[in-house]
């Protein structure tokens, strides 16, 4: 998946560690993901998901090893220097698992044109890409609402849909398809999956296996802030040992009266 001779991955991460006072989240994880590639990261909670999102999107600062953007160093120096900042928050578009930290307007509404306003878009073209963005997440009847008094899931629609409404080159999504009802998560899914081919760069922390051949080309499996194993979804879906050490499988399911790792085309994962 390699875009030329010599051109830099979107983003690299060598040997990242990152710990909460005292709590290991990231453990000398390595991983590159190359423009037009759609990444899963998938492991069971806590693995580390969240705050490799977290360290790519530059809002938490490896303690030791690089991460770095088109070759360039991501570090909190770096981001103070504007030339790299407005870029590199404009490129880069970040959904996170908990859409309270994303929310902040008034209005429904003004969160999905915060962005395009933020950018001096010309006001007719804010309203008409606002208003396909919010039927586009199944919001507008929303549009008046204060964002922070929806359910969890209509926050998420909401959260979803600032982020979309700019059409970044880069995204970074941290479980974008949860807590939402099956109508809305078919959307979301069929949106990653029109994705594939590129230009976009996507990167999805998922729990959701049935969707992973849809929504990524190849994934990551995180386990304890490493990465277990690395491959395209139909590689990984099929190594029911690297899956059930990972805790993605529940493993009484997967009795079939033979030692052997079985591919499992009828997805039997439940809930993770
Ligand atoms: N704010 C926090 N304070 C302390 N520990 C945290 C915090 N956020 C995450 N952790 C810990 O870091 C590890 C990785 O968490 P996280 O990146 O959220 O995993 P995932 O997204 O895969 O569920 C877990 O052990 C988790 O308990
Ligand atoms: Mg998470």
């Amino acid at each position: 998946m390699s875009n030329g001779a010599g051109a830099p991955p979107v983003f690299e991460a060598r040997g990242v560690s990152y710990r909460y006072r005292g709590v290991a989240a990231l453990d000398g994880l390595s991983m590159r993901v190359e423009r037009g590639e759609r990444v899963a990261l998938i492991g069971a909670n806590g693995s580390g998901k969240s705050t490799l999102i977290r360290v790519l999107a530059g809002l938490a600062f490896a303690e030791s090893g690089q991460v770095s953007f088109l070759g360039e160093a991501v570090t909190q120096e770096r981001l103070r220097d504007e030339s790299f900042f407005f870029p590199f928050r404009r490129r880069v578009g970040v959904l996170f698992q908990n859409p309270d930290v994303q929310l902040f307007n008034t209005s429904v509404f003004d969160e999905v044109a915060f962005g395009p306003l933020q950018l001096g878009w010309p006001r007719d073209e804010i309203r008409a890409v606002v208003e396909r963005t919010l039927d586009r997440m199944g919001i507008a009847h929303l549009r008046n609402r204060a964002p922070h008094r929806l359910s969890g899931g209509e926050k998420k629609r909401v959260a979803l849909a600032s982020v979309l409404v700019l059409d970044p080159e880069v995204l970074l999504l941290d479980e974008p398809t949860a807590a939402l009802d099956p109508g809305t998560q078919s959307e979301v899914v069929r949106l990653l999956a029109s994705w594939a081919n590129g230009p976009r760069t996507v990167i999805t922390a998922t729990h959701d296996l049935d969707t992973l051949e849809e929504i990524a080309d190849r994934c990551y499996v995180l386990e304890r802030g490493r990465i277990a194993g690395e491959g395209s979804p139909m590689t990984v879906l099929h190594d029911v040992g690297l899956l059930t050490e990972a805790g993605l499988l529940r493993p009484q399911h997967h009795k079939h009266g033979r030692d052997v790792a079985q591919p499992h085309p009828h997805a039997h994962w439940g809930e993770v």
